[in-house]
């Protein structure tokens, strides 16, 4: 224990030796934070999934969706509502039309408020009687018409726009900043991951007519860690919670178990199960719009726009896997602050360059992006973070899971982790992560973060990612060859921008020239885009092949 608390100790301080001149005073980065805790003795607080998962599904239980009016006056909003009880927190945002999110101290208060609202009254439509905790508020005597007061203070859902990231990141003075400042910009805020909760607390309102002991959770990037504003709200429609499941036969005596209905296939229960909820979704689900049954999918699945909250929804059932895969994407985040910040600037400047796409196709999916970016720091030397096979090594008898016959095993307690010592700078990492894929063998070699070391490709799939748990499957069967080829040529030319401009520090005006990390999400710099400067260059592959050669000879000369 002692021996991992020093190491622990000697790892972050030589890392944030390195990255600390990069920041500007008082701020305060997760590895500092794990640093003080370190020093101090305190225990190691970092949540697990679970426990994540159980503290903000129970505040979204105490919450309400209200949809209002930008010039709702505050006080007296506030004031109206805890007439029926505690708020204990509530912000606004805006989507189609503003919206409140209130939460109550406790399940009485929503329930008193849900009693005192009344069914609309329409002249000439008619209303489905569904009541919910998605309301509108109607006393216009709550709103400032007159005021020159400013409307509400709403908290953005949505990321800044790629140009304004831009000029954000060019005024940063170093690249670790850089790449710090697009985490921040990115990542999912407290307000937009508490709103995807109570989003996920709704939708199991309408599931709970059919499955009254149901829970609908969030999977994906709306929980792992890696959720950039904007993106979809995957869901998991959880039937195992219901009494009855693992209630043992009695060997003798009479017992009773219930008549249900048989099918011919699990698959056929979901399909069936999606079908009627989905169609519940559709006819009664308040805000849902746009509601598609996808039941022939390999996984089968509804997808609809919420649109009180403007997310793009996907609800499965029967889809425990994703959820073990969320879990470890979730436990490889909290490990190391630099695996998030990696993953999101890969993400982002594949999204930048289209390599990936929200459109469904032979793009590079942004979970096989992730797993490839776990997979280089587990290459590191000394590796940043563990295999897979080491965190199963270390799981406890209580982390044991098997599905379907897929060992999904792994160690759920971080204080069991060891990590090594490996202080490389965010710069570094990111401009190795270009030269290492600009010249992986993707023709013989599979990915396999199980393993953490390249596996004989068992399929000839452009590229092979095995899929961490069902280890026979690959995560990127879809890619084609030219959506291969167009990452492995957009890597060669972002490892030769990146050492052209990495160096270039900001002059001091308002609105410096791209350097660094914002001119590698320049779309005129890359591949495909014909500028005349760029065509007098020579071809991406032999400038790799310069660079990777004097980069070898610069570090033999090290050595
Ligand atoms: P974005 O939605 O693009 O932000 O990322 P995401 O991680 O949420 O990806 P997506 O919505 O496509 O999928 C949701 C989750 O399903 C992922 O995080 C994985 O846990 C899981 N998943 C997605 N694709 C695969 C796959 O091909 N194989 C496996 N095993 N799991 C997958
Ligand atoms: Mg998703």
């Amino acid at each position: 224990m002692l021996r991992l608390r020093v190491r622990r100790r000697n790892n972050l301080r030589s890392y944030l030796q390195k990255v600390k001149t990069c920041l500007p005073r008082g701020v305060v980065t997760d590895a500092a934070e794990a640093a003080r805790r370190d020093r101090s003795g305190e225990k190691d607080e970092r949540r697990t999934l679970d426990t994540l998962l159980l503290q903000r599904h129970e505040q979204a239980e105490r919450s309400v969706l209200i949809g209002c009016q930008s010039r709702t006056n505050e006080k007296k909003f506030l004031k109206f509502l805890s007439k029926h009880g505690d708020i204990k927190k509530h912000f606004f945002y805006e989507t189609y039309g503003t919206y409140a999110v209130v939460e109550f101290s406790s399940r009485e208060g929503v329930s008193s408020l849900l009693d005192s609202a009344a069914i609309p009254s329409v002249s000439h439509e008619a209303t489905v009687p569904f009541k919910s905790r998605l309301l509108s508020l109607r006393n216009l005597s709550v709103v400032d018409s007159l005021s020159q007061k400013p409307g509400l203070q709403c908290q953005p859902q949505t990321s800044v726009p790629i140009n304004k990231l831009i000029q954000k990141l060019s005024r940063e003075e170093s690249v670790d900043r850089q790449i710090t400042s697009l985490t921040d910009v990115h990542q999912l805020t407290e307000e937009n991951s508490r709103l995807r909760f109570l989003v996920c607390s709704l939708l199991r309102d309408v599931a709970a007519a059919y499955f009254p002991e149901c829970s609908i959770k969030p999977f994906g990037s709306s929980v792992n860690g890696f959720g950039k504003l904007g993106c979809d709200l995957d869901m998991f429609l959880d039937l195992d919670g219901i009494a009855g499941w693992n209630l043992k036969m009695p060997k003798s005596g009479l017992f009773l178990e219930y008549q249900m209905k048989r099918a011919n296939s699990e698959r056929a229960v979901t399909q069936s199960i999606l079908s009627v909820i989905g169609e519940c979704v559709d006819q009664f689900g308040p805000g849902c719009v746009g509601v598609q049954k996808i039941l022939n999918a390999r996984c089968p699945l509804v997808r609809f726009a919420h649109q009180p909250s403007g997310f793009q929804c996907d609800l499965t059932a029967n889809n425990r896997v994703a959820m073990k895969s969320t879990e470890l994407l979730y436990l490889y985040g909290e490990l190391d602050p630099r695996v998030r910040r990696l993953v999101f600037t890969v993400r982002c400047w594949a999204r930048a360059h289209s390599i990936t796409s929200t459109i469904p196709g032979a793009w590079i999916t942004n979970f096989s992006l992730t797993v490839m970016v776990l997979f280089f720091l587990q290459k590191r030397s000394p590796p940043i973070i563990p295999t897979l096979d080491h965190l199963q090594e270390l799981a406890g008898p209580a982390d044991r899971c098997v599905i379907d016959g897929n060992n999904c095993t792994f160690v759920s307690d971080f204080g069991k982790i060891e990590l090594q010592s490996n202080t490389e700078t965010l710069e570094k990492l990111l401009s190795d992560f270009f030269e290492f894929y600009a010249v992986f063998p993707f023709n013989t070699a599979s990915i396999s973060i199980r393993k953490g070391k390249e596996q004989n490709k068992p399929e000839v799939a452009p590229l092979h990612i095995q899929n961490p748990f069902e280890t026979s499957l690959n995560v990127s069967k879809n890619v084609n060859a030219t959506q291969l080829d167009r990452f492995v040529a957009l890597c060669q030319e972002s490892a030769w921008l990146f050492q052209q401009s990495k160096s270039v520090s900001p002059r001091g005006s308002d609105t410096p020239a791209p350097w660094g990390l914002a001119t590698l999400l320049l779309p005129s710099q890359v591949t495909g885009v014909k500028s005349p400067k760029r065509r007098r260059r020579e071809p991406a592959s032999e400038r790799i092949k310069g660079l990777l050669e004097s980069l070898k000879s610069k570090n033999q000369g090290k050595s």
